[in-house]
């Protein structure tokens, strides 16, 4: 999870958010290099004092930089491409978890057991144990097994919500009406929060997630009970 003084993004849980980390630091390795040049150049034109009172056209030049920025620009959107693809492949899930967006909580359904499904509410900070989470931990975690394919969709009962967790690069929408889809597979046990990322009304950052990741055993006796 995210603490404080940390503005980089979380470590990733999941084979996807490390592909997404590896496609950010490269864009911004592209990005400083460009601000390099670029700030370079016309930090440098303040110290000019040719003057070609004859120049009217330079077409080679501006061939040059009008085709070499379009290249280094594919050099971003291929690797984006291919992440965006990536992320939309459904691997086969051996679990799927539904959840549902109300205002304010969420509702989650292990649709594949027999009807599983309970609500998950933010604690409120006066019921909050000394080594609870302000504002993120919940009453009724959704508890996964870890090292295997898992399927979320997400829908809402109201307004629009968003079901995001970040350490594992998830992030869909849940709108009435609809049912969005996507996949995961956490690579490590541990707790990983996240938070509704779409503007719900009054209480949308009360509604917080939290999932544990558990070894499969764990996971089927929990479910079993
Ligand atoms: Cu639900 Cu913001």
């Amino acid at each position: 999870m995210s603490t404080w003084a940390n503005l980089g993004l979380q470590d990733s849980a999941s084979p996807l958010m490390e592909q997404l980390i590896f496609f950010h630091d490269h864009a911004l390795l592209i990005l400083v290099m460009i601000t390099v040049l670029v700030g370079y150049l016309m930090f440098m034109l303040f110290f000019n004092n040719y003057v070609n009172r004859f120049l009217l056209h330079g077409q080679l030049i501006e061939m040059i930089w009008t085709i070499l920025p379009a290249i280094i620009l594919l050099f971003i959107a291929f690797p984006s491409l291919r992440l965006l693809y990536l992320l939309d492949e459904i691997n086969e899930p051996s679990v799927t978890l539904k959840s549902i967006g109300h205002q304010w909580y969420w509702s989650y359904e292990y649709s594949d057991f027999n009807d599983i499904e309970f609500d998950s509410y933010m604690i409120p900070t006066n019921e909050l144990s000394t080594d609870g989470f302000r504002l993120l931990d919940v009453d009724n975690r959704i508890v996964l097994p870890m090292n295997s394919q898992i399927r979320i969709l997400v829908t809402a009962a109201d307004v629009i919500h968003s079901w995001t967790i970040p350490a594992l690069g998830v992030k869909v929408d849940g709108t009435p009406g609809r049912l969005n889809q996507t996949n995961f597979f956490m690579n490590r046990p541990g707790l990983f929060y996240g938070q509704c990322s779409e503007i719900c009304g009054a209480n949308h950052s009360f509604m917080p997630i939290v999932i544990e990741s558990v070894p499969t055993n764990y996971f089927i006796k929990w479910i079993s009970n």
